[in-house]
């Protein structure tokens, strides 16, 4: 998913899959009762970035390719 970042800002990357606000974090992760969190990430630069969207990436939180072997 494209998103411009702002150099510094913080975000936080959903790892759960359940936040209606993808690819950040909407709580939904605690309102479902999941031991997971979210991935804090600071973008070094202002720049359109690509979040991953399919939990798969081995390079959290950004795409990697990995949805292409889904
Ligand atoms: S809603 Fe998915 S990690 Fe928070």
């Amino acid at each position: 998913m494209p998103v411009e970042v702002e150099a510094g800002k913080t975000y936080y990357w959903c790892t759960c899959g359940r936040s209606e606000k993808q690819p950040f974090c909407d709580g939904a992760h605690s309102r479902d009762g999941t031991d997971l969190v979210p991935m804090k990430w600071e973008a070094p630069e202002t720049k359109t970035v690509y979040f991953c969207a399919c939990k798969q990436t081995k390079n959290e939180p950004l795409c990697d390719g990995s949805h292409g072997a889904l």
